[in-house]
């Protein structure tokens, strides 16, 4: 019977089989997929279970300290904390082309996991959170998303001396199956059914040059809006919500001053998959109360604008 529960019983047998008396490294992403293959390892080989999670400065609001409440502080997970945004923020500087800052982000993350696993030694397995459609994707085209997703958690940069055996216990799941194992292993609800969050993660929402003043006020009016969407309900109503920052300055009055200030856009879309998607028909009402706290509660933005761009043409992302 398929029930989360027996398939959860089941990876963890194969799992023990697998790994014997070994260890366990995992970079954690913060993603569902990698969350997933966190709590079951965990439940697993317990403390045989090392995760690795790079905070690049180019996550969601807070999720760093999120990632390490859930998994450390809560459940009592293994986590090495790398504080990696000084480093994201010198390797982007100057850099405008999406495609650059992507190789550069990918780049540094594998760099930087690298290093950390040279410092654990009688590691023997790195696990990680491919799940079947990567698997079907990345047979059949080297160049489709899938690869690129999942290449920043690949074992393609590992040291060659590490020769660690793959863990892929989500290997043979969709996305709903993995969600449902999610949910019974404890994870918060919330968590396990989030929108889907790009690797390079706010380095592509920032418009050109990626620079830590914006990175902070992007990650702020992006919470506004999820928080927003959220309490009115559109959040699951909704496949992909997100705020973008444009470069552009623009005026605006700020008590009886002009300001000349930056402009944030706000994304949202419908799609099955993720291939073609319309644009999210919120009420004018939500997009108002979003747009009234961004410029309230946050100091540097004047204007907000809401894309209204299908895809195709557009992309979701804006780089
Ligand atoms: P686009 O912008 O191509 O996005 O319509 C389709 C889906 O893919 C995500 N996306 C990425 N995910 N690395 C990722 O891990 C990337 O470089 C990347 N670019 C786009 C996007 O968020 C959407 O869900």
């Amino acid at each position: 019977l398929w029930t989360a529960a027996n398939i959860i019983e089941d990876q963890i047998e194969r799992v023990r089989a697998q790994i014997g008396e070994g260890n366990v490294l995992l970079g954690l992403s913060g993603g569902v997929d990698s969350s997933v293959v966190a709590a079951l390892l965990h439940k697993a080989i317990g403390p045989r279970l090392t995760c690795v999670f790079v905070d690049t400065g180019l996550l969601r609001w807070q999720e760093g300290d999120q990632v390490m409440a859930m998994f450390a502080e809560h459940m009592g997970v293994k986590v090495i904390r790398v504080n990696a945004a000084d480093r994201y923020f010198a390797a982007l500087k100057g850099v405008d082309e999406p495609e650059a800052k992507r190789k550069i982000i990918g780049r540094l993350f594998v760099e930087i996991f690298d290093e950390e696993a040279a410092k654990l030694d009688n590691i023997q397995w790195l696990a990680q959170g491919t799940i079947y459609p990567d698997v079907i994707e990345s047979a059949g085209s080297k160049t489709g998303k899938a690869h690129v997703i999942k290449s920043h958690h690949n074992v393609g940069g590992l040291p060659e001396h590490m020769k660690l055996g793959l863990v892929e216990p989500l290997r043979e799941l969709f996305k709903d199956e993995v969600r449902r194992i999610g949910v019974e292993l404890g994870l918060p609800r919330e968590m396990v059914y989030r929108h889907p969050f790009p690797g390079p993660g706010l380095g592509v929402r920032i418009l050109g040059e990626v620079k830590p003043e914006y990175a902070e006020l992007l990650a702020q009016a992006d919470a506004i809006f999820i928080d927003e969407l959220r309490k009115s309900g559109w959040y699951d109503k909704t496949s992909q919500a997100f705020a973008v920052f444009l470069p552009v300055k623009s005026v605006g009055v700020v008590g009886d001053a002009r300001a000349y200030e930056w402009v944030i856009a706000l994304r949202a879309v419908e799609t099955v998959d993720f291939m073609t998607a319309h644009w999210a028909h919120l009420p004018y009402e939500l997009l108002d109360d979003c747009s009234r706290r961004i410029i309230n509660e946050l100091r540097g933005v004047s204007r907000v604008v809401y894309d209204i761009s299908g895809k195709p043409p557009a992309t979701i992302e804006w780089e």
